[in-house]
């Protein structure tokens, strides 16, 4: 049996290495860590030091919403920096207090798209200034602020500084599907501090869907009743999660998918179906063919009274109706609706729907809302006050602009699709190509939607599946579009994640709980030192490997990694800093060499330790590839090294390796594969003959 410990010593290393690289410990490198990033800022010499008589005062105007987040603000300071500070603002107009808040009107009521967001913030060695033309723009002033707070030799401290700030895009949303897995109260209420942190302002609640139904309905009981298996929020917890959310300056948009994906809706009422019943909810994944039945007047009647009652619980005046994913399978199959097509001059099922979108939009007129729905809806018979939300491909944003439809992207942002953060940090709404859009066309677009599907999240790990990735897509629609430095990103993007953590949500700390209890010891550091190098892969992938339904336990390695490997990243950097000459000399290699031989060494240790967990046992294989592609890694630096030209049949091996590693399917992924690659490409042009 392996000693655990004796494998401890070797992992220290990999940590003393990353805390060596630029930027980690040095007192040199720019420390601050805002996300996102401000439109404008101006630091100075200089600190404002955070003691114990550190006070707020609102000096302006003063309301609930300002007050709670002041008194938040201050929490979060304690929790912060152990000061035993005051927890509430002081008395008005008090001008000693350290910190002064000028808040120069009331905001809205119900959050709009026109909320005031803006906000000014002086810091000086003497006090603080904050101020604001609305409530809202000073609660995004103090999560700016809160993550201005350092640490040095001598306190806590705020650095001088001046930032004036406001938004890129007016809708920076989150959605989060609770149909397929049950996500409860308080993970929704986390999920809406996180946001609040980073400053995305609306809540797209996914809320029914084939899999469940998951709002309670006074006015049809049975969907709550007979679709949710007893998971669904009463109306009293909506209104709380609304009032949650609007505390933090949050709207929060509601999602009733239909006329597809609408499974949970018919099991509970199958008269509104395409095709006869029964229906019983949906344990699997995918487009399935219940439908409702557009051509029946009855579904109107239902939908008015349904909407009706919904329009009361959700203030906001944008309410989704989705529109995604109709397969027309049972209206294909159902002639009474293909006569019913003939009939109207309905050419094909897409006409048909929008047929059933346009009855729709009146009702959410009717009852004060306006349509948004997936890109499918869009169809030049509907009003251009709807919004369209891309999702299938980039062009159906352009295309929606193009016919003067106001849009907002998701597509790109797509955080079940195991993306690192810069891929979606990369993908701007306004596209890359500099004159692809009018000016008028750019003003249509809203802003973006991170999305969170929930196939593959339980309540448990859901968290770390949109965060810290969301603060990235957040930070594309607050700043400046030419804020776009990958690495700096990611340099901000570890300390955001710590700072979510003290708020509660859990991105990193939960792949270290779950992996004590795989391997039921504390001491995991040897073989977090191997999966630190794996990611899960996407949901196209996991369900090509498998089949999964709603009750497949979500518990594996692949359930609790972080969807992407900040090891490999740093190391994939380092290797990209090998000088071509000099390569004998280089520092570089010497770590690069090192971390390949403590990688090997505990892949292969700590490959029997996995037997001893259920949860562990499959990836001896990703183990042994880790081992075997470190030491392809290590012979490649040494042709390197020696400038010797690698045998012919090396290449063939190692690219064999590779290849047959690429092509295996697997629900991991070996992350370092890419840095491994350029060592071996690098080995095979280096040489001298
Ligand atoms: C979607 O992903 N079906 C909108």
């Amino acid at each position: 049996m392996i000693s655990k410990d004796s494998i401890t010593a070797a992992t220290f290393l990999i940590l003393n290495f990353f805390l060596a690289l630029p930027g980690y410990g040095n007192p040199q490198a720019s420390k601050l860590h805002l996300m996102p990033m401000p439109y404008e800022i101006q630091p100075s010499e200089g600190q404002f030091r955070i003691g114990q008589d550190f006070t707020v005062s609102i000096t302006g105007y003063r309301d609930s919403t300002l007050t709670h987040a002041v008194g938040r603000m201050l929490q979060r300071m304690k929790n912060k920096t152990g000061l035993p500070l005051q927890s509430a603002p002081v008395e008005n107009k008090d001008t000693t207090a350290t910190m002064q808040i000028l808040c120069q009107r009331a905001g809205e009521k119900i959050l709009s798209l026109n909320a005031e967001e803006d906000y000014r913030l002086e810091v000086t060695s003497q006090f603080i200034r904050m101020e604001s033309t609305s409530p809202i723009g000073i609660l995004r002033g103090l999560e700016t602020f809160l993550q201005l707070i350092e640490i040095d030799h001598q306190s806590f401290f705020i650095p001088v500084i001046n930032i004036s700030d406001h938004p890129r895009f007016r809708w920076r949303g989150l959605h989060i599907d609770v149909s397929r897995h049950w996500i409860p109260m308080e993970v929704i209420r986390q999920n809406l501090d996180a946001m609040a942190a980073v400053k995305l302002n609306v809540l797209h609640w996914h809320l029914s869907d084939d899999q469940g139904f998951r709002v309670e309905s006074l006015a049809f009981p049975k969907l709550h009743q007979v679709a949710s298996e007893g998971n669904y929020y009463t109306q009293k917890q909506i209104k709380e999660i609304v009032a949650y959310a609007r505390d933090r300056g949050i709207r929060v948009v509601p999602e009733f998918d239909m006329p597809g994906h609408t499974t949970a809706w018919l099991t509970a009422y199958p008269e509104l179906a395409s095709a006869q019943g029964p229906y019983a909810i949906e344990r699997a994944w995918g487009v399935f063919d219940p439908c409702m039945d557009p051509t029946r007047e009855k579904l109107y009647i239902f939908l008015d009274s349904f909407i009706g009652e919904m329009a009361k619980l959700f203030p906001d005046e944008y309410f989704h109706i989705g529109g995604d994913e109709v397969n027309g399978k049972q209206w294909n199959a159902n002639p009474k609706i293909q006569a019913f097509k003939k009939r109207n001059h309905l050419l094909n099922n897409h006409a048909l729907q929008a047929y059933f979108n346009r009855k729709l939009q009146k009702i959410l007129i009717k009852h004060g809302k306006i349509m948004i729905g997936w890109d499918e809806i869009l169809h030049p018979d509907l009003p251009k006050t709807i919004v369209v939300q891309s999702w299938r491909s980039k062009p159906s944003l352009a295309d929606s602009l193009h016919q003067g439809y106001m849009g907002i992207l998701s597509r790109g942002y797509y955080l079940d699709h195991m993306q690192p953060a810069a891929f979606h940090y990369m993908n701007d709404p306004e596209g890359k190509e500099p004159n692809a859009l009018s000016e008028d066309e750019r003003k249509l677009i809203l802003g973006g939607e991170a999305c969170m599907w929930a196939e593959f999240v339980t309540e448990n790990t859901v968290e770390s599946r949109i965060w810290p990735r969301a603060a990235a897509i957040a930070e594309r629609l607050w700043s400046r579009k030419e804020v776009q430095d990958i690495p700096d990103m990611y340099r901000r993007l570890e300390p955001t994640s710590r700072e979510l953590e003290l708020l509660g949500v859990k991105p990193q700390s939960h792949y270290i709980r779950m992996l004590q209890i795989m391997v039921e010891d504390d001491n995991i550091l040897p073989i977090k030192s191997i999966t630190d190098l794996l990611k899960p892969v996407g949901l196209g992938i996991r369900q090509r490997i498998q089949k999964y339904y709603s009750f497949t336990p979500l518990n594996r390695l692949t359930d609790i990694l972080p969807p992407e490997s900040e090891t490999a990243r740093q190391f994939e950097a380092l290797v990209d800093q090998i000088p071509a000459a000099a390569i004998s000399q280089s520092t570089h290699v010497k770590k690069a060499k090192e971390l390949l031989l403590t990688w090997q060494d505990n892949a292969k240790k700590t490959m029997p330790l996995l037997e001893q967990s259920f949860l562990l046992k499959e990836n001896q294989p990703a183990f042994m590839s880790i081992a075997e592609a470190c030491r392809l890694g290590l012979e490649a630096i040494q042709y390197l090294e020696t400038h010797v030209k690698p045998p012919v049949e090396w290449k063939e091996q190692t690219t064999h390796f590779i290849e047959k590693l690429e092509k295996t399917p697997s629900e991991t992924t070996i992350t370092i594969l890419p840095a491994i690659k350029k060592l071996m490409e690098a080995a095979q042009t280096s040489f001298i003959d």
